[in-house]
């Protein structure tokens, strides 16, 4: 029986506890927001409970096609047990459509299809505001190995593959989104963190309005209603 102990960290939108098991931790799901590294800050109500079960759904589809996740088993609406990791300081961001940073950078309107998958890194610091490396950086400052890397790199888009197809059928349009990726304590590189409406770009394939966090970070309203929407989407 899994025994919650004293709380290991606490992050902007999570919780993560030790349990009696040295290689499980438990997360759980708040309701808070964030945007611009924390700068703005508020509530989305039932955030926490959309976040964990739509993560958890796509995490358990994701291993069925052969991509290893923390995820080891839902504990109740906001609380799941995962493989304790160490994060890969990086955030992988996988971009089809351009929008948000890319769109300012690049000069891209937002809603241009990207011509072949972007790939792009973050080096998770908020001090520095998480910038932008590539695998130069990220092998030179040894944020992880040139293998892990690989691995990384071939993981996110086999996921990015599989996701486009699932949001697809249920007519969302997956414009970008981001990834963590951590060690298992057998040096195992597994998908971490989780994918939900704070971590994705999803826009109605038909109307193409926007179903996620971009709604409270652009202060659009209808936030929860749009995280509502894509959890009956994905969990009927
Ligand atoms: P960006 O366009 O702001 O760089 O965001 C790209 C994707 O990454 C988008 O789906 C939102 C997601 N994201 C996070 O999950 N966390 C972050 O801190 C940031 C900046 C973006
Ligand atoms: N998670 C980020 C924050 O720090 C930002 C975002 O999702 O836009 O506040």
């Amino acid at each position: 029986m899994l025994e919650k102990k004293e709380q290991l960290y606490e992050g902007k939108a999570k919780k993560v506890f030790a349990t009696n098991d040295p290689e499980i931790v438990i997360v759980s799901y708040k309701d808070d927001a964030t945007a611009f590294n924390g700068v703005k800050k508020g509530t989305i109500v039932g955030k926490g409970v959309v976040n964990n079960r739509m993560s958890n759904y796509l995490m358990e589809k994701l291993e069925k096609e052969g991509i290893p996740t923390h995820y080891v088993k839902e504990l109740n609406e906001r609380e799941t047990a995962v493989k304790k990791v160490s994060i890969v300081p990086l955030e992988v961001i996988v971009r089809n459509i351009a929008a948000g940073s890319l769109s300012k950078r690049l000069g891209l309107p937002e809603g241009t299809p990207m011509k072949r998958t972007v790939l792009e890194y973050c080096y998770k610091c908020d001090a520095l505001d998480d910038p932008m490396v590539n695998e130069y950086h990220i092998l030179a400052m040894e944020y992880c190995t040139e293998q892990e890397l690989k691995t990384i790199a071939d993981m996110a888009l086999k996921i990015n593959a599989y996701l486009v197809k699932y949001f697809a059928s249920i007519n969302v349009e997956l414009v970008d989104f981001k990834l963590e990726f951590g060690k298992t304590t057998d040096g195992k590189i597994v998908l971490a963190d989780e994918i939900s409406p704070d971590t994705c770009r999803f826009w109605d394939a038909t109307t193409h309005e926007k179903l996620d966090k971009d709604r409270f970070r652009r202060d659009m309203g209808g936030v929860e209603d749009a995280y509502k929407e894509m959890m009956k989407r994905v969990l009927g």
